[in-house]
């Protein structure tokens, strides 16, 4: 359907997982993509590789940037390219996070830091240096947010972050609708990227999640492309979540749902 024809989208952390299935998805309705990265000559560039490599068969323009966003220099550089190569930015997606899995407690000062400088510091570095292309273009911004931004789970302090960047997001929806820019994050529920595996060991009843419950990366995408299309321009400073109704049963108690499936 080309709903987002000659529009740049930018996904941060795109080489894998949520932002890939992100990008793929808006690159399939017509957008022009820039595919950002961290980790330099490993797995992760392999994955950027490969990902641009198939959407640049699908007959879009696509950019490859290699950016630690915890780094202003290095966002700076990456906004430079985009501005140089793309020439313009239509929507700006925060979905790049890193962090420790373990009690907030337990944390080293080092990794405290890098749990603030990339999930919190590191997205409003970005919000900053793309402001100037996103005023062009009347564009979006959407942050990919995370159940643990509301609710407790274990060993997670990056739902601190997740709720603070809630917060941000409505901060820029108010902030930004003079220049016509909105502001909104998707909410995920449980998705099996890299991350899940490192997740399912500090949490003991995981296993007892019907399979069914499970967020497919595609199903956060969707909502994610929906936003970025017109078909979005009336929502502004709002968390969507996509959990196939996780938290809204999260009081039920095992055996105790209508499908006989334990949560
Ligand atoms: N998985 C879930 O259950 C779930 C649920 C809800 C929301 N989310 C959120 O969805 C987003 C994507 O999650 P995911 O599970 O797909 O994660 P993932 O598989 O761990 O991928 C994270 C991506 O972020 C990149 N990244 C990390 N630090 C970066 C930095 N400083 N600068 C640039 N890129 C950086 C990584 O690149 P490198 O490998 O190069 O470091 C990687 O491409 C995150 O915001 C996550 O919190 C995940």
């Amino acid at each position: 359907m080309n709903i987002l024809k000659d529009k740049v989208v930018l996904i941060t952390g795109s080489s894998r997982g949520i932002g890939r299935a992100i990008a793929k998805k808006c690159a399939l309705e017509g957008a022009d993509i820039v595919v950002n990265y961290r980790k330099a000559g490993g797995s992760s560039q392999a994955q950027a590789e490969e990902l641009c490599t198939e959407i640049g068969g699908m007959g879009r323009r696509v950019l490859m940037v290699h950016a630690d966003i915890a780094v202003r220099d290095s966002v700076r550089s990456m906004l430079g390219e985009v501005t140089e190569k793309m020439g313009r930015l239509d929507c700006l997606i925060l979905n790049a996070a890193k962090a420790p899995f373990k009690p907030i407690e337990k944390l080293f000062e080092r990794e405290l830091r890098q749990l603030v400088d990339t999930n919190y510091t590191g997205n409003i570095f970005c919000i900053q240096a793309a402001l100037p292309l996103l005023e062009k273009s009347e564009g979006k911004i959407i942050f990919i947010s995370s159940l643990g931004s509301r609710f407790y789970n274990p060993a997670y302090p990056l739902g601190s972050m997740k709720a603070a960047m809630e917060s941000v997001m409505r901060d820029c929806a108010e902030s930004l609708r003079s220049k016509n820019i909105s502001a909104n994050a998707v909410c995920g529920g449980i998705v099996k990227t890299d991350s899940f595996k490192v997740l399912r060991q500090f949490w003991d009843n995981i296993d007892m999640l019907p399979a069914g419950m499970y967020v497919e990366p595609e199903e956060i995408a969707d909502v994610v492309l929906f936003l970025c299309s017109d078909a979005g321009r009336g929502i502004s400073g709002q968390t969507i979540v996509v959990d196939r109704g996780l938290s809204n049963a999260i009081c039920r108690t095992p055996g105790d749902r209508a499908d006989n499936t334990k949560i």
